[in-house]
């Protein structure tokens, strides 16, 4: 059994495997059917969520597994009771969780003592299944990552993070424009970078987007403030020059593609004009979360006696 808690997690050959898989589900729902008959999926959510929680939970349950939705209300995880104890009374009951929190850290520790399958679904450091969703659509819409360019503009956080890491492992060209104080994690960026050499994966970081986005495939925006950030005063000032908007769109490649992990806040870190313009894919793009998250379920949870690869196209 392998977890997924950091996009690290997955090495080049299991991402293709997930890919490969996403398309066959994707072509034919209907044959996995019974996939996840007689399992149940816990959600731990510590924040709210529209795509995360309703891919897995209409992905896990069209699968024909049970699934049992968490908020922060109900279990209080480590409020109530101590982690540890909540999370080896769940395992005994669940086949897997995914979470969603605030601390990476909680992840780590719940996994310590959940011996079944963990899975993140976003903490303050990652999010590793957006990445995936977001990979399998650039993909999708422009075939072989050689040659292609993806820029992503914004806050160097959870998203930006998991972007770096598969980029590197799957040889992409990422650029990235941050604002000098809000970098992606140091030690995820030179981990990534360290890859890339082996993947020949090219990953260029500036603080100004009109670099970052020239000759740009792809341009990839998250919010300014993330969930749990509300409370930083002073922090969307230093993004002024990050909105991607008309002006930016125009110093990338003429049909670029726009990316928003979304929920989005218009009128800050994209234009309304722009998200709802022809560049943009970003509901092709939600809408992949929920091919790939049962992909991912199913690489990483297999069924019993039953590989990935037994399930029919019929
Ligand atoms: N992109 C994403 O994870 O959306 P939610 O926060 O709605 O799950
Ligand atoms: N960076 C954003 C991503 C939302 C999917 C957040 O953490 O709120």
């Amino acid at each position: 059994m392998k977890n997924l808690i950091s996009a690290f997690d997955l090495n080049e050959t299991e991402l293709k495997a997930i890919f490969d898989l996403t398309k066959r589900i994707k072509q034919n729902p209907s044959a996995f059917r019974d996939a996840f008959d007689g399992k149940a999926l816990g959600l731990i959510f510590e924040k709210p969520s529209t795509r995360t929680w309703v891919s897995f939970e209409v992905g896990f349950s069209t699968m024909g597994g049970h699934v049992i939705y968490l908020g922060p209300e109900d279990i209080q995880l480590g409020v109530r009771e101590e982690v540890r104890d909540v999370a080896r009374v769940l395992a005994r009951y669940l086949d897997l969780v995914v979470m969603r929190t605030y601390s990476h850290r909680l992840i780590l520790e719940f996994a310590k003592y959940f011996d079944k399958l963990v899975i993140n679904g976003l903490s303050d450091l990652e999010h590793p299944c957006q990445a995936l969703g977001d990979f399998y659509t650039i993909i999708e819409m422009l075939g072989d990552l050689k040659d292609k360019k993806i820029a992503f503009v914004g806050d160097g956080n959870n998203v930006l993070n998991s972007l770096l890491i598969l980029a590197a492992r799957l040889g992409a060209n990422l650029s990235f424009a941050t604002p000098k104080k809000f970098a992606p994690q140091a030690s995820i960026l030179s981990r990534a970078l360290k890859e890339a050499k082996r993947t020949g994966a090219k990953i260029v970081g500036t603080n100004q987007p009109e670099q970052a986005v020239r000759n740009a495939d792809i341009i990839y925006t998250d919010v300014w403030v993330s969930m749990g950030e509300e409370d930083r005063v002073g922090k969307k000032e230093h993004f002024e020059k990050f909105q991607v908007n008309r002006a930016l769109l125009k110093k990338a490649n003429q049909n670029v593609r726009v990316m928003h992990c979304l929920p989005a806040h218009r009128g800050e870190e994209i234009t309304n004009e722009v998200i709802e313009g022809k560049h943009s894919i970003v509901f092709d793009q939600a809408e992949n979360r929920l091919h790939v998250q049962k992909a991912i379920l199913l690489y990483l949870l297999g069924t019993p006696g039953k590989s990935a690869e037994s399930f029919t196209e019929n």
